[in-house]
């Protein structure tokens, strides 16, 4: 990472204890200088000069780097699959062991659509097959503000443009173009700050142990370099069950070091299970 750019890094670091280190440096670089127009800056060294006289910048810069952008049912393809093929291979696998629990992990989950169309997925298919399972499903990111607004679990219309209106009729309370998810699919998920560059713990204190069922990484390994998303790869690895399935973003692949480590079950979209 170039000097002025690191030290605007290192600045974000020690203010809000947040490390883009490990991103690419091309995007970090495009996304800082974003900020620069609207500061009136034209180079690092005044923009860093401008943080530090303009602390609520820092929130800004953060925004501008994590970029939340989701919707529900993202990769209708993959959701598709996820219901037909993926989970009733699970409920079937747990079944077989008499073990009624199933560990869902969403990393890099923005404001919970993701965590929560799993939800919605899995109460349909367990209501169907009239089955009674104990659902936990752990929900993870690094931006706090975020982590908060997922909990209230309120969507605009622009994250509902995937979803059924049957389900959208079923699962939300809308009023004013806002929608509202029902209590009963957000009490299956709980959301936590974790950084997937945490060297301490291998998957989200949260949750103990990792043990998953089933961990869904997208649209957020494209920002790492090859050391930290094999640094990823690790983790999800170790914190997924024997057999347990990965879900990545439509562009994302294991990283090379990790190929091995992960079957593709099918052409149709980025999700393998654990060899
Ligand atoms: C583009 S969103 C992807 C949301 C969702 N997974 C999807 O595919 O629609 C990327 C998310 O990753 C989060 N993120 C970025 N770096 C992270 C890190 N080191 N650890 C955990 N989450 C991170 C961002 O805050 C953002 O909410």
């Amino acid at each position: 990472m170039g000097g002025d750019l690191k030290h605007i890094l290192d600045f974000l670091k020690d203010a809000k204890n947040l490390d883009f280190a490990g991103c690419r440096e091309s995007m970090v670089a495009r996304r800082v200088t974003n900020r620069f127009a609207r500061v009136k800056c034209n180079s690092y060294t005044a923009y860093l000069l401008y943080l530090k006289e303009h602390p609520d910048e820092l929130d800004f810069l953060v925004d501008s780097l994590t970029i939340n952008v989701s919707h529900f049912f993202r990769d209708s393809l993959t959701f598709e699959y996820i219901a037909q093929k993926v989970l009733p291979e699970i409920i079937q696998y747990q079944t077989r062991k008499s073990d009624t629990s199933l560990r869902i992990w969403s990393a890099g989950c923005a404001m919970g659509e993701e965590p929560y169309s799993i939800a919605i997925l899995l109460n349909e298919y367990l209501k169907k097959e009239k089955k009674e399972f104990d659902i936990r499903i752990f929900a993870t990111d690094i931006d706090e503000k975020i982590l908060e607004k997922a909990k209230k679990a309120r969507f605009s219309a622009d994250s509902m443009a995937n979803v059924k209106y049957s389900i959208v009729k079923k699962y939300f309370n809308s009023e004013n173009e806002i929608f509202q998810l029902i209590p009963e699919i957000r009490n299956l998920v709980s959301f936590s700050y974790y950084d997937m560059l945490d060297n301490n713990h291998y998957a989200p204190p949260e949750s103990i142990f990792g043990g998953f069922d089933m961990a869904f990484c997208r649209n957020i390994l494209i920002y790492f370099d090859t050391a930290h998303q094999d640094m990823i790869f690790d983790k999800l690895y170790r914190s997924l069950s024997a057999h347990g399935y990965l879900v990545l973003g439509e562009a994302e692949i294991p990283s090379a070091k990790y190929q091995g480590h992960f079957a593709r079950v099918n052409e149709c979209c980025h999700i393998y299970r654990k060899r």
